[in-house]
C-alpha cells in the first residue's frame, strides 16, 4: 500500500515523496520575467519538505505573460535567474520543474504580436481584446512553446510542466467553450487536442526521450458548454500517446459570464472555493491515470484532514499537490509527512491570495504575513 512517504519516479526523475507543491503565481518576477530574490526567498521557504516543485507559470513570451510579474523564459538573458532557482530547489531535495505557459487573451495587457492570442476570439477580461490566431502563429507558437522547454532544461531543471489549465492559451485550444474554430485545430475533443499535442511532440523533439514533460489541463469545467469527463478522458489518452510522462489533472472549479458595458467576458477560477468540499477533483484524476496509464497529480484542498495520505493510499494517485496550504504555512508538507496535521497554521480558503494577484499586487495571504512580496503588497 502506497504511502506519501513513498519515493516515486517519473521517466527518471524520482520524487522523495508524494507531495508536490503545485505551480503558484507570486507576481514577485521583475518586469523583465526575470527570478528576483523574492522569488528566490518564496521557493527556498517551500522546497525543503515536498518532493516535487512546479515553479509558477512561466511565459513562453513576452505577450503571454498572466501579470507583469510573471517570469518568462523566451530570452536567454532569463537563464541565470532561472538555473539560480533550480538550484535552489533541488539543493534542498525536491525535483524542480517550470510550468510554461501562454496566457492567451487571459493575459495582462502588454504589447507583442501575439498579445490576446485566442482560438476563437473569446474575450476574458475587457482591457484585452482577443486575437484570433491563424496556423503560421499557431505555427510561431508551438516554436516559442519547443524554445522556452528547451531554456528549462538548460538551466538545470529536472523537468517541465506546460500548462494547458485554467483557460490559458492551450486550455482554450482544448475547451469548447473557447475554441469554435473550423479548421484542424476545432472540432470534437480530439481535434480540439491538436494544438496541444503539437506543442508536446516539438517539447518532446527538442529535449529528447529521457527528459520528463509534464501536462497540466482541466479534467472538468464548471461552466455550461466546457469540456466535460469524458472529452477529459480522450485528451488524456492522446497526450499520453504523444509521449507526456505525468499528467497534472486541474480543474476550472467555477467560472462565470460578466458584462460590462456592451463586452462580454469568461472569468474563472482554478482553486475551490470555501463551499465546495475538498479532494472533489481526486476520482477523476484516479480515472485519468486509469484512461492514460501515466503517474498523475492530484490537487484540490488537499491539505485538510487526511485526504493527501488517502488519495495515495486507497485511491492510485501517484502524487498530491497542496497549493493554497503551502503558500498560508511553507512547512504543511514537512507537518503532514511527519503525522503533525494539526500544527498547520491553516488556509482560510479566503481568496485573499487570488485577490492580491489579479489586482497585480504582488502575492498576499490573509493569514501568512511574512510572505516575501506581502509589504510591497499592502
Ligand atoms: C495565488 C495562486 C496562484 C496560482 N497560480 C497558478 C499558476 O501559475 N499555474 C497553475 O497551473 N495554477 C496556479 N494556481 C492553481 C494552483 O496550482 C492549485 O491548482 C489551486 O490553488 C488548487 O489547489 P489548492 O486547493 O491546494 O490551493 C494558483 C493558485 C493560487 C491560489
Ligand atoms: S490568502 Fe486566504 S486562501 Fe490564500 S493562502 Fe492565504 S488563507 Fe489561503
Amino acid at each position: 500500500m502506497a504511502t506519501l512517504r513513498d519515493e516515486v519516479m517519473i521517466n527518471g526523475m524520482r520524487l522523495r515523496n508524494r507531495i508536490a507543491m503545485p505551480p503558484l503565481t507570486t507576481n514577485y518576477g521583475s518586469p523583465e520575467g526575470i527570478v528576483t530574490d523574492e522569488i528566490i526567498q518564496f521557493y527556498k521557504e517551500r522546497s525543503g519538505d515536498v518532493g516535487l516543485v512546479i515553479v509558477e507559470a512561466s511565459a513562453v513570451r513576452a505577450d503571454g505573460r498572466i501579470l507583469p510579474g510573471s517570469l518568462g523564459l523566451w530570452e536567454d538573458g532569463q537563464l541565470a535567474g532561472m538555473a539560480r532557482l533550480a538550484d535552489t530547489i533541488k539543493k534542498l531535495g525536491a525535483a524542480a520543474v517550470v510550468q510554461i505557459n501562454h496566457a492567451g487573451a487571459r493575459g495582462f495587457p502588454s504589447s507583442g504580436e501575439m498579445q490576446g492570442a485566442s482560438p476563437s476570439g473569446i474575450a476574458f477580461r475587457p482591457d484585452v481584446a482577443p486575437l484570433t490566431i491563424n496556423p503560421a502563429q499557431i505555427e510561431r507558437l508551438v516554436a516559442d512553446f519547443a524554445d522556452a522547454a528547451g531554456r528549462v532544461a538548460e538551466a538545470g531543471f529536472d523537468g517541465v510542466e506546460i500548462h494547458g489549465a485554467h483557460f490559458y492559451l492551450i486550455s482554450q485550444f482544448l475547451s469548447p467553450l473557447t475554441n469554435q474554430r473550423d479548421d484542424r485545430y476545432g472540432g470534437d475533443a480530439r481535434a480540439r487536442a491538436t494544438f496541444a499535442l503539437e506543442v508536446v511532440r516539438a517539447a518532446r523533439e527538442r529535449l529528447g526521450k529521457s527528459y520528463p514533460i509534464l501536462f497540466r489541463f482541466n479534467a472538468v469545467e464548471k461552466v455550461e458548454g466546457g469540456q466535460t469527463r469524458e472529452d477529459a478522458l480522450v485528451v488524456s489518452r492522446l497526450l499520453a500517446d504523444a509521449g507526456v510522462d505525468a499528467l497534472d489533472v486541474s480543474l476550472i472549479a467555477q467560472s462565470s459570464w460578466k458584462e460590462l458595458e456592451d463586452q462580454r467576458f469568461l472569468v474563472a477560477s482554478s482553486a475551490f472555493s470555501k463551499k465546495q468540499p475538498a479532494g472533489a477533483n481526486v476520482a477523476l484524476t484516479a480515472e485519468v491515470k486509469e484512461a492514460a496509464g501515466l503517474p498523475v497529480i492530484a490537487v484540490g484542498k488537499l491539505g485538510e484532514g487526511d485526504l493527501a495520505g488517502e488519495s495515495v493510499r486507497d485511491l492510485p494517485i501517484d502524487i498530491v499537490a497542496i497549493g493554497r496550504q503551502m503558500i498560508a504555512d511553507p512547512d504543511a508538507a514537512g507537518k503532514i509527512l511527519a503525522g503533525k496535521s494539526r500544527e498547520i497554521v491553516r488556509c482560510e480558503e479566503c481568496m485573499t491570495c487570488f485577490a492580491a494577484i489579479w489586482s497585480e499586487k504582488p502575492l498576499a495571504c490573509k493569514v501568512n504575513k511574512s510572505l516575501p512580496g506581502a509589504a510591497r503588497s499592502a
